[in-house]
């Protein structure tokens, strides 16, 4: 099948104005987003830029924003689309670098706000072992490790959208996923960082992210937890 493919251009150091370059590939319906990337930067047009990596839904480099909808390249195939016209550009919200690569630094800085590291001075158990938690406990927060921090969350949610120091959802899902920890004990701390102006309260329910997660993290639910967990002192 022929698929035009309608490609966010814009490179700041030589360009007034963004554009969209139209080019027409040929396809196969089980061809990703990614795969007509390649392509287009192999045989048309050397000059394009985006990110990618693993091309496997794994490293989370190449979250762009196709036909309106946050998602990963190289997941997205093109028979999915129900259509020959795909246009790609790069996440909102974040300045452009250049094409569909995107300054990420500050996603990360509200992401190593939240402190997203087990915290815990507490002497190791003498026997030497390891920190041991049960099944259930590990279930607690099964759910939050799976984020690949691809930013399609915080990029497609309004509150971030209106303002920028919002810590978004990414940043509350990986804070969520260290509170819940029954081997942490930086819970408190957390709690206070995610209580401030552009903490969780800035969450107004809107869903997108937990739409646009590539990993299907029911992210509104745990934004809810620790929302939850503020008001309550409680980390059940
Ligand atoms: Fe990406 Fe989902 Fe992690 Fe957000 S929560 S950064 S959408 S993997
Ligand atoms: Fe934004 Fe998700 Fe809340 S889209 S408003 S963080 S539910
Ligand atoms: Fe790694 Fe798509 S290239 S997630």
């Amino acid at each position: 099948m022929e698929v035009r493919v309608r490609v966010f251009r814009f490179n700041p150091e030589v360009d007034r104005r963004p554009r969209y370059d139209v080019f027409t590939v040929e396809a196969e319906p089980m061809d990703r987003v990614l795969d007509l990337l390649e392509y287009i930067r192999g045989d048309i047009d050397g000059t394009l830029s985006f990110r990618r990596s693993c091309g496997h839904g794994i490293c989370g480099s190449d979250a762009m924003r196709i036909n309106g909808r946050n998602m990963l390249a190289c997941k997205a195939l093109v028979k999915n689309f129900g259509t020959n016209e795909i246009t790609i550009e790069p996440l909102l919200g974040l300045r452009v670098l250049k094409d569909l690569i995107v300054d990420m630094e500050p996603f990360f800085e509200h992401y190593r706000s939240v402190l997203p590291y087990l915290i815990n001075d507490e002497p190791l158990p003498e026997d030497g072992r390891e920190r041991l938690q049960s099944p259930a406990e590990r279930e607690r927060f099964d759910d939050t490790t799976k984020c690949i921090l691809c930013a399609a969350c915080t990029t497609s949610c309004p509150s971030f959208w209106a303002d920028g120091r919002y810590v978004g959802p990414a940043a509350i899902v990986n804070a969520h996923r260290f509170i819940f920890d029954s081997r942490d004990r930086g819970a408190a701390q957390r709690l206070e960082i995610l209580n401030q102006q552009m903490g969780v309260w800035r969450c107004r329910t809107a869903f997108n992210c937990t739409e646009a997660c590539p990993r299907e993290i029911k992210i509104t639910q745990a934004i809810a937890e620790v929302k939850r967990a503020i008001q309550t002192g409680r980390l059940d």
